[in-house]
């Protein structure tokens, strides 16, 4: 975490929040030192095949088939979600890559199967809301991974914890159906999504969707 004045202040503004949170589905952060040049973070080890939920789906591009899976998953990946906004507190880099599987420890008297749970890591860009009375933050330059974007984050600089939310609708989009629904901007003639051009309907791949809950269809498409 070397370098400028900017990246010093995300890094101390990632501890401090991410050091007073306390909520089972979010890593927990035990403590953190700075020396002259880094910031040294002392966390929970979420444990093997952590990266399970981008590896499965990033590098198989398949979908999770089960459908009580990913309501657990969404779940708790709510949860957490709602814990974080009741306390101000907007994530900004909701995506596969920062939400990893703990599994549960393996016990000798053990004998049913237990899925492994959300824990929601890397809070390296979020940002706390300044104005309760508008819910709303400043955002000082843009940041977060352009794919899970929210359209208020490519046109403005005011956001809210929506952008969570979003980007959430676009993770949940990727376990259902295996690909980010802007890999679908060359396959169908839509008006989709597109920064900087406004914002317009989101593609849902009727082949793929009817193969899903309507219910799952419906969260979706909510949150886009
Ligand atoms: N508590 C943890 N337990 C196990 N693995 C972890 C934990 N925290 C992070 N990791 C692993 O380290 C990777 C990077 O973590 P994180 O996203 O917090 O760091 P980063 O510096 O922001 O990196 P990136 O730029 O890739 O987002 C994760 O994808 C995961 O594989
Ligand atoms: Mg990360």
């Amino acid at each position: 975490m070397q370098g400028s004045k900017v990246a010093h202040d995300f890094a101390q503004r990632e501890c401090t929040v991410h050091a007073s949170l306390n909520h089972a589905n979010i890593v927990k952060l035990y403590g953190y030192t700075e020396t002259s040049t880094d910031y040294v973070l002392v966390m929970e080890y979420a444990g093997e095949n952590c990266d399970y939920l981008s590896r499965k789906v990033l590098r198989d591009l398949s979908p999770i088939k089960s459908e009580s899976l990913l309501k657990l998953w969404s779940t708790q990946l709510l949860s957490a979600l709602a814990y974080l906004h009741d306390r101000g507190i907007i994530h900004q880099d909701i995506k596969l890559e920062n939400v990893l599987l703990r599994h549960p420890d393996k016990s000798a008297t053990s004998t049913e199967y237990e899925p492994a749970e959300i824990k929601l890591i890397d809070f390296g860009l979020c940002s706390v809301i300044a104005d309760p009375s508008t819910q709303m933050s400043f955002m000082e330059q843009k940041v977060g991974t352009e794919k899970y974007q929210a359209p208020e984050v490519a046109s403005g600089a005011w956001i809210s914890s929506a952008i969570d939310v979003w980007a959430f609708g676009v993770l949940l989009y990727e376990l259902a159906v295996g690909y980010k629904p802007q890999t679908l901007e060359n396959l169908v003639n839509v008006n989709y999504y597109q920064p900087n051009k406004g914002c317009v309907k989101m593609p849902f791949f009727q082949k793929d969707w009817a193969k899903r809950e309507p219910q799952l269809l419906d969260l979706v498409s909510r949150c886009l």
